[in-house]
């Protein structure tokens, strides 16, 4: 495999080999539909579990499994040659309702999507973790560089050097949204804590409420055990632990400090915080 091709527009970084440059115009010019519903997270922070939540709650209804144009959750900046090309365009055609996602930072949306009735959900986990799970899965995929190390990964990620932009540009970017109805956000925490409660909470917001019994059938089809035994994710690229505070194991106190810091720095004052543990 040769070295993956990474490219900056408007200052983010993006991996050229699954978004190309001409993708970025396809979603800022993808129509949106009213009963869209679109999934917005930062990489590695609760993406394909809230996918997959919420293909549970679209089952009752009968969604077919074609709405769904792939079998981790629909990038719609992302190309993928085995499915087509590029998801935007593929999207086009596809069934209502579309359960769409992105990691694009907002000023990278579709240009309809915050003015029109479709569902949002943004979804967030604590950066510490976040970073952790970044670094395992930068090891594993072929389109992403692979990190030297820890400590060089860790250093990237603090200076906000990393594909799909700095973290808490990205949060904070969507948080300043937070008044907006047609936005639900959940925290990865809240879910790993209470499923039944977030699901419960995400099936209302989506206009769709389950009963007790149906909350238990889709806390029990997406908890991680699971979600690792029946999706076939032989390399744990999506499924690897799965937990709060696995920071722990990979940060030296030095550098929880040093992290520390910056939380502080960029989040106080905004109402935004992240459980670690
Ligand atoms: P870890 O690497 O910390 O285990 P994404 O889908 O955005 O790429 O996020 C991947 C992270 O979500 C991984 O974190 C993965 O294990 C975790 N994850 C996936 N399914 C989960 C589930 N059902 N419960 C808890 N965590 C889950």
């Amino acid at each position: 495999m040769s070295t993956p091709n990474y490219y900056k527009e408007g200052g983010i970084t993006f991996p050229g080999d699954i978004v190309p440059r001409s993708n970025l115009e396809l979603v800022k010019n993808f129509d949106i539909r009213d009963d869209d519903i679109m999934i917005i997270t930062y990489p590695k922070t609760g993406t394909w579990w809230t996918h997959q939540i919420v293909k549970q709650i679209l089952a009752s209804e009968g969604v077919k499994d074609e709405t769904y144009l792939t079998d981790v959750a629909n990038l719609i900046e992302f190309s993928i040659p085995q499915k087509g090309g590029a998801l935007a365009e593929l999207f086009k055609t596809a069934p209502s309702p579309r359960l769409l996602a992105t990691h694009v930072p907002v000023e990278f949306l579709p240009s309809g999507l915050l003015g029109s009735k479709a569902k949002i959900v943004v979804v967030m986990r604590n950066p510490k973790d976040t970073a952790v799970s970044s670094f395992h899965f930068y090891k594993k995929v072929p389109q992403l560089k692979t990190p030297e190390s820890w400590e060089s990964f860790l250093g990237e990620f603090l200076a906000g050097d990393c594909p799909w932009g700095p973290f808490y540009d990205h949060v904070l970017g969507y948080w300043k949204l937070k008044d907006n109805h047609n936005i639900l956000f959940l925290k990865y925490e809240d879910m790993k804590k209470d499923l039944p409660a977030e699901v419960k909470k995400l099936a209302t917001f989506l206009g769709r409420p389950l009963s007790e019994e149906a909350v238990q059938a889709v806390v029990g089809a997406t908890q991680f055990d699971s979600m690792k035994k029946n999706v076939g994710d032989k390399h744990g690229l999506w499924t690897r632990k799965g937990v709060i505070g696995d920071w722990k194991n990979s940060f030296s106190d030095e550098q929880s400090r040093a992290f520390d810091d910056q939380y502080r720095e960029r989040l106080s004052n905004t109402g935004l915080k992240f459980d670690f543990e």
